[in-house]
């Protein structure tokens, strides 16, 4: 492998080449990256109707000592259902409550990871015509331990009208298995809506749970394309993803059944909260607005207009002035600044349906004219020719074996240069199917091919995203992903691993380098440099996919670079690779297949490198 040491041989890749692609799937969101712990907090599931849908909810008592049931008492407008309680039993009396009470329990999201030593915001509204004397607990599954609990006991007069009850609950235990109980030994009829228990350690104190987001910035991603995917478009136009339900004080949010990925969120992570995570990341967020079209139905061009208002103004609430009507809503919600809305995308995989390109140009000018710097991306790919109508990026999506992943490294070497202004966002890429598995070596290495190519095509490529982000291994919808995690616990796929090799690529130099090799059909490999902010030094990195199955015997050199400036302190091999190329991380084995990262010794004119059969190398010269 001959590399060019002078960036002149090279180009500046994209600033915002690698970064995250965030989809509600697989509950990546409600119960995972949002720490609410409490699953459908408002009895809403199902939608507005009662008897409403309560689960996971579940009655802690008798049906002689207690009935619970729904109606539409609740003082938020767009959430009308409330939970009612008749307790029928008291302290004492012809019925007498059980010690521990009757009440209702949420085991949270397949169990509440409650931990010693930390704090939790418990936060419910509650109604009734009689004095109150409520235990608010973490308990375990069963209700046999307790790991916190404090009591809220009112007037009459103080809760004859819905009033907000808040209690800090410090846990002596631990958990992963925990739930949150509400409970009373007082007869009377209670009434409670909006219940919601945070830890409160989150990621910057903005809600995210910690460990998860780590993980994502320990990829330095340079931009969170978000909330889909198939979430975007629904089944149903009707229960698509519709911004403005989803913002505002949490208690006020309506949520909402995801039809496609089958599940009711309470839409905890809304729109706000994708913006306040693209910030957090240091990430410039890219937002997928539904365009009138579901998978099975659309509005057509002459229709779509209130779809193209609600865009509108979900660009204005990002970033417009805090005295506008939706930038002030924004400031309210405690962000006065705006945030750095560049790129919106015009629906998902839209771009066979009849009314995807008449709807598109109805957005497209209408945003264009307001908002004339916002990049517009276009469902249709324009990787072998022109699109027929303005864009500044294309999607381009793609699931596929190994092989075939592996080999559409050069899926991008004969996309024309000239004229050719729209770029490339590969915004959804994975090996999928029996390569696969859960997140296989195999796949990783064949996803790392693939972006080798992309950093070699990167004049013509702008951004590429891993899909789907994350699982929540109890409601697998879809597999691989790139995290798994429980209640309590996390772990990265090999293809999380394989992203970590591409960190510093974004805004680095990619360098000419040239490969021969005898086996030229599994090898494959890039150059980068660039100047590390942390310990101001610069760097040279050579990624190398060793695709097939034997050891490879590789020279490097770097022509233009005396090897006396390179640095041997400082100077690194990491290599992701394992015993088998279906090799996966779990639970059990996490670091199964990690990169591993030792000192490189071998600096010199000629750098002799051993490949490991099925291996991703990379690297780091410090100079
Ligand atoms: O990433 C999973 C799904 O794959 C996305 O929702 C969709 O865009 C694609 O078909």
């Amino acid at each position: 492998l001959s590399v060019n040491a002078s960036e002149a041989s090279g180009w500046k890749i994209p600033e915002t080449l690698f970064g995250l692609f965030f989809e509600e799937i697989n509950h990546a969101g409600a119960g995972g990256l949002w720490a609410e712990l409490v699953s459908n907090r408002g009895f809403e599931a199902g939608g507005p109707n009662v008897p409403s849908n309560i689960d996971p909810w579940s009655v802690i008592g008798e049906e002689s000592s207690l009935i619970v049931s729904t109606d539409r008492s609740s003082c938020f407008s767009r959430n009308k259902v409330a939970l009612r309680m008749d307790v029928l039993c008291d302290m004492e009396g012809v019925k007498t409550c059980p010690a521990r009470g009757v009440g209702i329990y949420n085991p949270g999201f397949w169990g509440m990871n409650i931990e010693r030593g930390k704090t939790y915001k418990v936060v419910f509204y509650i109604t009734s015509q009689d004095s109150v004397n409520i235990s608010v607990s973490f308990a375990s599954s069963d209700g046999s331990q307790i790991l916190a609990t404090a009591n809220i006991i009112a007037s009459a007069s103080v809760v004859s009208n819905w009033t907000k009850q808040e209690v800090l609950l410090k846990a002596t235990g631990t958990n992963p298995n925990s739930r949150l109980q509400l409970t009373t030994t007082r007869k009377g009829v209670i009434w409670f809506d909006q219940v919601s228990a945070m830890p409160l350690d989150t990621y910057m104190g903005h809600g995210f749970r910690k460990e998860l987001v780590e993980m994502l910035a320990s990829l330095k991603p340079r931009f969170l394309r978000f909330p889909g995917g198939c979430f975007v478009e629904g089944e149903w136009l009707r229960n698509a993803f519709r911004w403005r339900e989803t913002i505002g004080p949490w208690e006020e949010r309506p949520g909402h059944f995801g039809d496609v990925w089958m599940y009711w969120t309470d839409d905890g992570l809304g729109y706000f909260e994708f913006l306040q995570l693209s910030e957090d990341l240091g990430a410039l967020p890219i937002w997928v607005f539904n365009n009138g079209i579901s998978h099975n139905d659309q509005v057509n061009p002459a229709t779509v207009l209130p779809f193209v208002q609600e865009a509108l103004d979900g660009i204005e609430f990002a970033r417009g002035d805090p005295g506008s009507k939706w930038g002030s809503l924004r400031a309210a919600m405690g962000h006065p600044e705006p945030f750095d809305l560049k790129h919106v995308a015009i629906g998902n995989e839209d771009c066979w349906k009849s009314n995807y390109k008449g709807n598109y140009l109805k957005f497209y000018n209408a945003i264009n004219k307001t908002y004339p710097d916002i990049k517009i991306i276009t469902n249709c790919d324009g990787s072998s020719g022109p699109l027929d109508h303005p864009a500044d990026l294309y999607d381009f999506h793609v699931y596929t074996s190994a092989n075939n992943m592996f080999s559409m490294a050069h899926q991008f070497d004969h996309t024309p240069r000239t004229g050719s202004k729209p770029k490339a966002f590969v915004s959804e890429y994975a090996v999928t199917g029996s390569d696969a598995g859960s997140g296989s070596l195999l796949a990783a290495l064949g996803e790392a091919g693939f972006l080798i190519g992309l950093e070699r095509n990167s004049d013509i490529i702008d951004m590429a995203s891993y899909a789907p982000l994350f699982v929540n291994s109890n409601d697998r919808r879809w597999s691989p992903d790139a995290i798994v995690f429980n209640s309590w616990q996390q772990y990265g796929t090999p293809s999380y691993w394989m992203q970590q090799f591409f960190a510093e690529s974004s805004g680095a130099t990619i360098l000419s380098s040239t490969l021969q090799a005898s086996s030229p059909n599994s090898l494959i490999a890039s150059a980068i440099t660039w100047k590390n902010t942390n310990d101001n030094n610069n760097y040279i990195r050579v990624k190398i996919v060793n695709f097939g199955g034997n050891t490879v015997n590789l020279k490097i050199s770097v022509n233009g670079l005396d090897p006396n400036s390179i640095r041997l302190f400082g100077s690194t091999k990491t290599v992701l690779t394992s015993k088998y190329v279906m090799d996966e991380n779990s639970f059990r084995e996490p670091k199964k297949v990690v990169p591993i990262q030792s000192l490189f010794k071998n600096i010199g004119e000629n750098m002799d490198v051993v490949l490991a059969p099925h291996s991703f190398t990379s690297i780091d010269l410090l100079k």
